[in-house]
């Protein structure tokens, strides 16, 4: 079948196209209507079925004599150690694990923290959780404890599970003192706290804790609680414009729709596949395709604890594909051009078979033009790029492996998924020609498994996605489309930035670092970074009468963000000026200075209050060398 088809059908029927979708899960009741549009363009998916995440993704598996395959590989090159579950294995250990949980009294509808590393049983936590019918919200275990306190407080969970400690590379990061100050910041107080203990570092219990493998020791496996279609699975913070993340919540029916599509359509891998995302179960990519897509779909899964680079070299995540006969790889840029920098001819590639690697695939950032022609030239495999949000869940454009590889543009994430209408508007809403940079807009409704609601905040999500532009919602990106309907995405236009594929908010990092004494006010914007793609800066001006140095400044700041955000802002510069460009009525040029320092061509808005600022700013960054 051609693409066009595919996504033909999508856009004039789209209720018979997911119904067909929807027949390839296994449903306790199918659902009678497939979607329900609302007089503002918003679709809710499979509102009335019944069923259970967990149930489609293992039980389901069990019962039709996928038992004895592997469904889990873990593989920790920080900590030596390897482990398999087979789909058997791990139905069992979620069963019993969930039975562990309702122990603690969660019930259908209740929430779960999830602050762990990236082990076994941070996936089994979460499908313990989707099989009581509960609502798991993982936090990236790299965040610091006001991020966690902020998450604990917005999701109210009855239960947190957590680990002792995670490994990196240079350190190990204890997780319980990390917990513990979190919770003592929050006003919400969980019941209780499962803390899974490492034999790398054990961590000291209060009232409040339990131990993970005593518990479980004592507790009876449950079955699979029956939900809505419509019910959440999991709400995952994310960042935005503002200080205070998002919860996006992910509803059951629509996300397993999707995710069971994707794998066939855009990944092309089957049954008794093996499936590999290098990302984090902390972020979507890491929900996704980590852990339901890969199971939903009966491949095998891996769970790798470890780096691209480092752990123990750049061969790293090659040795991972050869050796579990890895069909399709899925990472970050950064994860390959941290690759390309220590292991520039790709020599370390050289030792291993990749004879079953069929695809590799790049998301989470712009995929640049120079790593993707290295890493196809050097792999010999199609290097896939595509663009998606935690919002949706899935991939909004893509190169549809599974219908019909097309011809790849290099800095072009391809088409349209299926059940995406994309459109290039301007700032009134009009739909821009082919070529037109413009907001990338997807038309309403959304397809299944995107976000219709912002846990906790009723308005939140129509403020912030739909009210800007009518009829569609606004997905923060810039970009354009070709005359061939290559969509290229160019970046955020909103106050959003990506270190390292990690999404972050400047607003977020401005607020802790305005709230230093010695600073008057703060600009951050990101620069651009030769391996994280993109790193904050702080143009920073001192209140009248401070002393401190830039450098004093700038060693306080790192620490304050890490304490408050955490080390994965990789916040790197801090250059104080006398003052910011600002408009007359008073806002700050940040597009402005973004252009300045990354070397771009830069426009002044004829509504600056003072011109002779910008050339002001230049000179200090020369003197910084940041400029030349
Ligand atoms: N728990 C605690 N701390 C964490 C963490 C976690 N789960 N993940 C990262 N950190 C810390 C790191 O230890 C590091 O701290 P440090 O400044 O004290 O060394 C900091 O956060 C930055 O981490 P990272 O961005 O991983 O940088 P790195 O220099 O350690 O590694 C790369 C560089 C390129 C190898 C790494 O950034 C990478 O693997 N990137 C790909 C990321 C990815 O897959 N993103 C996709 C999400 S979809
Ligand atoms: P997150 O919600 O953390 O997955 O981040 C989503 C954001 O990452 C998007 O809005 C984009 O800005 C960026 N992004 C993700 N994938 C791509 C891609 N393939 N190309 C360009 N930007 C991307």
């Amino acid at each position: 079948m051609s693409y066009q088809t595919e996504y033909d059908r999508s856009m004039n029927d789209p209720e018979g196209f997911w119904r067909k979708q929807a027949e390839a899960l296994e449903w306790f009741k199918f659902p009678q209507q497939i979607v329900k549009t609302e007089a503002d363009g918003q679709g809710y998916w499979f509102a009335d079925g019944q069923m259970n995440t967990a149930y489609m993704a293992l039980d389901h598996h069990v019962n039709t004599g996928r038992g004895d395959q592997l469904a889990l590989i873990f593989d920790s090159p920080v900590t030596h150690t390897k482990a398999t579950y087979t789909y058997s294995q791990l139905t069992d250990a979620v069963a019993l694990t969930a039975g562990m949980l309702a122990g603690l009294g969660v019930v259908k509808g209740d929430r779960v923290i999830i602050y762990m590393p990236m082990i076994p049983e941070a996936v089994i936590a979460m499908l313990a959780v989707a099989r009581l019918g509960a609502i798991h919200s993982v936090v990236f275990g790299g965040f610091a404890p006001p991020e966690l306190a902020v998450r604990i407080d917005d999701a109210t969970p009855k239960v947190i599970m957590s680990a002792s400690c995670g490994i990196e590379i240079k350190r190990t990061v204890e997780y319980k003192p990390l917990l513990d100050r979190a919770i003592s910041l929050a006003v919400h107080k969980p019941e209780s706290c499962v803390i899974y203990q490492r034999p790398q570092c054990i961590a000291t219990m209060t009232e409040r804790d339990y131990d993970w493998s005593t518990l479980l020791a004592g507790a009876t496996p449950v079955g699979c609680t029956p939900v809505l279609g419509s019910d959440p699975l999991y709400i995952l913070y994310t960042s935005g414009t503002t200080g205070k993340p998002k919860g996006v919540v992910r509803e059951n029916g629509g996300h397993a729709v999707a995710l069971k599509y994707s794998m066939s359509a855009i990944y092309n891998v089957n049954p008794g596949d093996v499936f590999w995302a290098s990302s984090d179960v902390g972020w979507v990519v890491g929900h996704s395709y980590i852990v339901y897509a890969p199971l939903l779909q009966g491949c095998t899964t891996v769970v790798y604890e470890g780096k691209p680079i480092m752990t123990p070299d750049a061969g790293a995540l090659w040795r991972v594909c050869a050796e579990y006969g890895v069909k399709a790889l899925f990472t970050a840029p950064t994860a390959f051009r941290a690759v390309k920098k220590e292991d520039p001819d790709a020599l370390l590639m050289q030792n291993y078979d990749l004879s079953q690697l069929q695809t590799i695939f790049s998301a989470g950032e712009r995929l640049d033009a120079p790593t993707e022609t290295w890493l196809g030239e050097h792999s010999g495999k199609p290097v896939i790029d595509h663009w998606w949000q935690t919002e949706t869940g899935w991939a909004i454009t893509a190169n549809l492996q599974g219908v019909e590889p097309m011809p790849v543009k290099l800095g072009s994430s391809t088409k349209p998924v299926p059940g995406f209408n994309v459109q290039i508007l301007d700032e009134h809403g009009e739909v821009q020609p082919a070529g037109t940079q413009g907001y990338i807009a997807l038309k309403l409704p959304l397809p299944p498994s995107c976000l219709n609601r912002v846990w906790g905040d009723d308005n939140k999500f129509r403020d912030s996605y739909l009210a800007f532009l009518p009829g569609y919602y606004t997905s923060g990106d810039g970009g354009y489309i070709d005359e061939e309907g290559y969509v290229f995405v160019m970046g955020r236009v909103d106050d959003v930035i990506n270190v390292a594929g990690h999404r972050l908010s400047t607003g977020e990092i401005e607020e802790v670092i305005a709230s230093h004494p010695d600073v008057a006010e703060c600009a951050v914007i990101a620069r651009d970074d030769e391996i994280k793609g993109q790193t904050p800066m702080a143009l920073v001006v001192l209140k009248t009468g401070s002393a401190i140095s830039e450098a004093e400044l700038h060693k306080q700041l790192v620490a304050r963000i890490r304490e408050t955000i955490g080390a994965i802002t990789c916040y790197k510069d801090t250059v104080v000026l006398a003052r910011l460009p600002k408009t007359r009525s008073g806002k700050t040029l940040r597009k402005t200075l973004c252009n300045i320092v990354n070397g771009r061509e830069y426009s002044v808005p004829s509504t600056i209050d003072d011109t002779a600022v910008i050339p002001e700013i230049i000179e200090v960054l020369r003197s910084r060398q940041i400029v030349i």
